[in-house]
């Protein structure tokens, strides 16, 4: 082999390698941070958006869940996603809303009151208008809901139909002023916990009870913990897929494009499973020796002293009366005054 010949075997290697080192900037594995163990709405979203991800970039680009808060508390990860350190992560509404107050219109007590309801509201410019406040204010994007359900309270001690059977009792709640307000509406003061240290205080009995939908206490295991669960509807649990901002923006358009379709998916899927799973999930919980019950009055009492005390507090942090206006009528629901 001449020289001239060798040199440039030599720079077609050096080329393909440098191509080959190049690849993986291209190839993402987006790490995925899921707040909720296996088996949760969580990961239903996470599967439908992996799935649809490898499908859709032709094998291109895929994603790793890593559940049950691995990678921290649900609130800390969206600061991680902010700065660029995580890609993605799949949490609950209430733990944005400390980042991106106008998503607390989500939050405030029995404004949601079907999956219906949740569908209209995030997939249309409701939901779009909080997207683009999410990437303003916290950095990060919303790129799919998952819709999981009413969160149910739950509590080891007693059974509770009314809001006086909430006396003594010591509920944890997310660190969110909408979700503590409630519950201060109903006589109690709530204790704010991360939800990553949820179980331990439930099984140590630093707190009685919690509140989270039916599919979450049966991936969470909570059943281990608590025995009463009480129907209660105050919140439509939405909990979306967020994607870093600046890893978003890193992206080609193409590849954006990808990671949007697949969000689609996702929120699909996530429809799907709570549609499919919510009621076998519910009995499940029977199984376990949990009993559940129904609030007294079809709820009356809690839906007044939350709407009286808690709306209004918040309609300007939600961004006005207007925003919460805006949300009802898209709900077929009438408006309320100032
Ligand atoms: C919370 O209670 O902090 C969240 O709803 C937990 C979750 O992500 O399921």
């Amino acid at each position: 082999m001449t020289i001239m010949k060798k040199l440039s075997t030599a720079a077609a290697a050096a080329s393909v390698a440098a191509l080959a080192f190049a690849a993986p900037a291209y190839a993402k594995n987006f790490k995925i941070a899921v707040g909720d163990s296996g088996g949760s709405s969580q990961e239903a979203t996470g599967l439908g958006f992996v799935k649809a991800l490898e499908e859709l970039s032709g094998g291109k680009h895929t994603a790793t869940l890593f559940l049950n808060g691995q990678l921290g508390s649900e609130q800390d990860t969206v600061n991680d996603a902010a700065i660029g350190t995580l890609d993605m992560s799949l949490l609950a509404i209430n733990n944005i809303t400390p980042f991106s107050p106008s998503v607390g219109v989500f939050t405030l007590p029995y404004v949601i009151l079907s999956l219906e309801d949740a569908e209209t509201l995030t997939q249309g410019p409701i939901g779009q208008e909080l997207t683009e406040n999410t990437i303003n204010d916290a950095g990060v994007r919303i790129i799919a809901w998952t819709y999981t359900g009413f969160r149910r309270l739950t509590n080891s001690k007693k059974p509770v139909t009314s809001v006086a059977d909430l006396e003594g009792l010591v509920i944890r709640v997310p660190k969110n002023e909408i979700m503590i307000d409630t519950y201060k509406a109903w006589g109690i003061s709530p204790t704010p916990m991360a939800w990553s240290e949820t179980f331990a205080g439930l099984q140590t009995k630093v707190v009685d009870g919690q509140d989270n939908p039916y599919t979450t206490i049966n991936a969470m295991k909570f059943y281990e913990v608590q025995k009463y669960v009480t129907n209660i509807r105050y919140i439509f649990s939405i909990e979306p897929l967020i994607i870093s901002e600046s890893v978003f923006q890193e992206l080609s358009a193409e590849d954006q494009n990808i990671v949007l379709e697949a969000g689609k998916a996702a929120t699909a899927a996530s429809a799907q499973f709570l549609r499919d799973k919510e009621a076998e999930i519910k009995q499940i919980l029977l199984d376990k020796g949990m009993q559940i019950d129904d609030p007294e009055n079809g709820e009356q009492e809690f839906i007044d002293l939350a709407t009286a005390a808690v709306w209004p507090k918040f309609y300007e942090s939600i961004g006005g009366v207007d925003k919460l206006n805006a949300v009802l009528a898209a709900i077929g629901r009438d408006p309320v005054s100032e």
